[in-house]
């Protein structure tokens, strides 16, 4: 068995970028099965930091192949900035990165659907990134999509055509105040494909699934988080892709049977973009402080997050989802310092307690339980192994390990590819 996976486990940034490019040395290839440029992952490493949209975190490794599954939505215009961004770091990405015939575009107009559908949800809105994401996969499971493999097709601006024109018939609809300019969208749009058809797209299924019978290792990375799942996360507040293990499956097109290792990756405390529940969340000068810290500001849109204690009930049901087999703790160093740390091990939920995820989070019916835990003084950031933790984090370590029942291996204690401890 040679697929592993690497998901988010709350509402996304939770440090993917960083621990799949920790990885990726390990693996031939990496990767990409959902989401699209709503993901922002960010890489830091020799004095230098990077976030990457669409493209898997491998890119920077010599060694790695990248691939982009079907299951991904690709925006040429941000993808073609994407790949411009990476001209700095000389990388030869017409030979390192190769794109599923199966995926589907995002068109000019489903960012303009997005943006319609949110303005016309008033306060309801669902803070998307406004990257077209939900129109792009209501077109795909609708049977309307544009894909990849189109591109090779000499009738496809008919087919885009015949699909920007329902879409502005449809932005009409919503009968809001939106501003665009469809034909210099159109102009940016057309010269990204040019630029993107300059790619191989492949079937990408096939390449996977024979690689896997060639030996190699492939590492699936996952984009937002478990709690941003279509089906699982904190509904209607979510993306619109499977961000769960079984997302990687449909994703790539690789059996259940193929995937070893599933790596959880959530941060010591929470956070969350966008509108939605959350239980844990901090409005007091804590939450500020958490905020501070860890700059925690979106890395695609650059709004604030919303930070919080750790939520285990929340926790505990995304490693259940997702199988995960290995936990990788991000920003402990943030915590330093702080007076008492506090995780929820519990919800009280319309008066009764309890510690499963249920149906309905919103703030009417739950409220959290606490456990406090001693929070260490130690600046961890310069700590090199697991012996230099402070005792009161390894107290809190055990103690997540013991309610998840699953060990973390990786304790990341600052944004730097060097600050990752191993357990
Ligand atoms: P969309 O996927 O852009 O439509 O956004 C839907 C929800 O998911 C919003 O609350 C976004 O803030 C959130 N979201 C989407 N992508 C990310 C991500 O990469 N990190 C964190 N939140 C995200």
């Amino acid at each position: 068995m040679a697929v592993d996976l690497l998901l988010g486990l709350q509402w996304g940034d939770e440090g993917k970028g960083k621990i799949v490019d920790v990885l990726t040395r390990d693996y031939d290839i990496i990767a990409r099965f959902q989401g699209g440029p709503n993901a922002g992952h960010t890489l830091e490493f020799d004095g230098i930091k990077h976030v990457l949209r669409t493209i898997p975190s491998g890119i920077f490794h010599k060694k790695a192949m990248n691939v982009i599954g079907n299951g991904v939505v690709i925006d040429p215009v941000v993808f073609v900035k994407e790949l411009e961004g990476l001209d700095q770091f000389d990388i030869d990405y017409k030979a390192k990165l190769i794109i599923s015939r199966k995926a589907h575009l995002i068109l000019p107009t489903h960012r303009l659907l997005d943006a319609a559908s949110e303005a016309s949800k008033g306060k309801a809105k669902i803070g998307s990134t406004l990257k077209g994401i939900g129109p792009t996969y209501m077109d795909k499971t609708g049977r309307n999509g544009m894909r990849i493999g189109d591109l090779e097709l000499d009738s496809w601006k008919e087919k885009y055509r015949h699909l920007a024109d329902k879409h502005e018939a449809m932005i009409s609809f919503y009968n809001v105040d939106i501003q665009y300019d469809l034909e210099e969208m159109e102009v940016e749009f057309f010269d990204a494909v040019e630029r993107l058809k300059e790619l191989t797209f492949i079937d990408s299924e096939e390449y996977l699934n024979e690689a896997i019978k060639a030996g190699k290792t492939i590492l699936a990375e996952g984009a937002q988080g478990s709690l941003l799942d279509i089906d699982f996360g904190t509904y209607p507040f979510v993306t619109s892709s499977n961000t769960t293990a079984a997302g990687a499956c449909t994703g790539l097109g690789i059996a259940p049977n193929k995937v070893k290792e599933v790596f959880g990756i959530f941060k010591a405390y929470t956070t969350r973009v966008g509108s939605g529940p959350f239980p844990t969340e901090l409005f007091d000068e804590v939450g500020a402080e958490m905020a501070k810290v860890g700059h925690e500001f979106g890395a695609v849109t650059g709004r604030p997050r919303r930070c919080g204690w750790l939520d285990l009930v929340a926790l505990k049901y995304a490693c259940q989802v997702n199988g995960v087999t290995q936990l990788n703790m991000m920003k402990g160093d943030v915590l330093s310092g702080f007076d008492s740390l506090q995780v929820c091990t519990a919800y009280e939920y319309k008066g009764k307690t309890i510690t499963h995820f249920p149906y309905n989070i919103e703030p009417e019916n739950v409220t959290p339980i606490y456990t406090e835990f001693p929070c260490w003084k130690e600046d961890l950031t310069k700590m090199t192994s697991a012996d230099q933790l402070p005792k009161e984090l390894n107290e809190y370590i055990d103690f997540l390990e013991k309610e998840l029942e699953v060990p973390i291996k990786i304790v990341s204690v600052g944004p730097d590819r060097t600050q990752t401890i191993l357990r």
